[in-house]
């Protein structure tokens, strides 16, 4: 049952809040523009999210190592990288409302004012645009002047700039070599929206890897490969995955090539992720205005170098927001709609549901000891005996859980259990001292299903 873009979106925002993913921030205070909090199971999602990222960027590769830099520091950073003087976005103001909206989003933009209107529309006027600077200001110690001004990081990127030295010399690593850090960044965007999409405070995904200047091109191809290959084996649907390379207008100060990785959201098509060429744009800046030297020396070669970079950065808030687009069903299964997440078994923030067939028998204390069975064996689970069985597998089914396991008479005769699977509603028969290596099984084979008919 196809649903209109905005169907889609409320829908999935609504089973957020009603299934404890994401709420609001400060919800019992009317809220914080855009801003989020993640519940049990979407933390759960983050974390599966940043441990696959993690997995793939950094433990599966020699030359890859991980940084956690620190989110306020020295002030000039943010002068030298150039993000005190360029990044910015060009806003205007209406002279009527007052409201500001970003010049080049004036298409996407309502007037405040009810009933809501597109900017002029309601006859006011638009100043010329200016730039309006993303960075958050804050201040250090306790007197708020302008010595102590200082900002919070609007990219993890700039702490791993600042280390490579740091690391580079305490790993004895030569390029290429990249470093890779996961941590909360924060723009202080004027036209923030669509849910978690685009949020004041995010978390970032990034790495830089130095390379050789004369292999920066081989890199950025490889480099696009990889994080597209990353998300289509997690299941993201390939038809509405696209890579689109930047017009020069669109590049950031810092880079002479970037592809987007976009997915087609139920608002259109959107940046996912980006991979740029950041040349040795940074490390010259930095080596420049602090007077430390950041080249390679390659002692083969005799040669000193400043490494080129190319970066792929992407925002793990924005990952969970299109693992669940893309996840999300609602599937006509008879007469019924069940609402299902097909999440990669690899992402979802349950992997097992634990039910006792009835609530007698002896049944829920052997599912309580399958359950403790499978935390031990670290697969995440729920142990559920509350209501009719069929509602059981939808309440799994609504939150991706991939598999279901029941408990019955069986189990205690001849110690097999019922391991249902989300994705094809079917059931197998499984010794129980099985279980686990056939979820595990079960979990390398998963493939995404064709959806019945998912978001349009
Ligand atoms: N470091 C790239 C970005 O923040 O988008």
């Amino acid at each position: 049952m196809a649903k209109q873009a905005t169907g889609v979106m409320d829908a999935i925002v609504s089973l957020c809040k009603r299934r404890g993913f994401i709420f609001q921030a400060s919800e019992i205070y009317g809220g914080i523009g855009n801003t989020y909090d993640y519940g049990p199971l979407g933390v759960e999602l983050l974390r599966r999210i940043k441990d696959a990222w993690w997995d793939d960027v950094v433990v599966e590769r020699a030359n890859v190592v991980g940084l956690d830099s620190a989110i306020i520091q020295n002030p000039t950073v943010w002068e030298t990288s150039g993000h005190v003087g360029g990044f910015s976005d060009p806003m205007v103001d209406c002279k009527l409302c007052k409201a500001r909206f970003r010049a080049d989003k004036l298409d996407d933009a309502r007037c405040p004012k009810k009933p809501s209107k597109k900017p002029t529309e309601c006859q006011g006027e638009l100043t010329e645009p200016r730039a309006f600077n993303l960075m958050f200001k804050t201040h250090i110690g306790a007197v708020e002047e302008t010595a102590s001004v200082a900002y919070l990081r609007p990219e993890t990127a700039q702490g791993i700039f600042l280390n490579f030295k740091n690391v580079m010399e305490a790993g004895r690593l030569k390029p290429p070599f990249g470093i890779a850090q996961i941590g909360k960044s924060f723009r202080n965007e004027i036209t923030p929206g669509n849910f978690v999409f685009r949020t004041r405070e995010f978390e970032q995904a990034e790495m830089e890897f130095f390379v050789p200047p004369e292999e920066e091109q081989q890199w950025y191809d490889y480099w696009r490969k990889a994080r597209y290959d990353w998300y289509l084996n997690l299941g993201l649907n390939p038809d509405k995955l696209r890579m689109r390379e930047h017009e020069t207008d669109e590049l950031a100060h810092y880079s002479t090539a970037t592809a987007d990785i976009e997915y087609l959201y139920p608002f259109g098509w959107g940046e996912l992720e980006g991979v740029a060429c950041r040349t040795d744009f940074d490390l010259k800046r930095h080596s420049e205005a602090s007077g430390t030297d950041l080249v390679y020396f390659d002692p083969q070669a005799k040669e000193r170098y400043t490494p080129f970079v190319i970066e792929p950065a992407g925002g793990v808030n924005r990952m969970a927001l299109t693992f669940l687009i893309d996840a999300y069903e609602e599937q006509q299964v008879g007469k019924d709609v069940r609402t299902v997440l097909h999440f990669s078994p690899q992402l979802a923030p349950i992997t097992v549901g634990v039910f006792p067939l009835v609530k007698k028998d002896g049944m829920p204390e052997k599912a309580a000891e399958v359950e403790a069975l499978l935390r031990k064996a670290h697969l995440a689970s729920f142990y559920d005996e509350k209501g009719a069985i069929g509602r059981r597998y939808r309440r799994q089914d609504e939150i991706g859980t991939p598999y279901c396991v029941t408990i019955d008479g069986d189990t205690l005769s001849d110690g097999t259990v019922t391991l249902r699977h989300r994705d094809s509603m079917e059931q197998e028969k499984v010794a129980l001292d099985e279980l686990v290596q056939v979820i595990h099984e079960r979990t390398a084979a998963w493939e995404r299903p064709v959806p019945q008919a998912g978001p349009e």
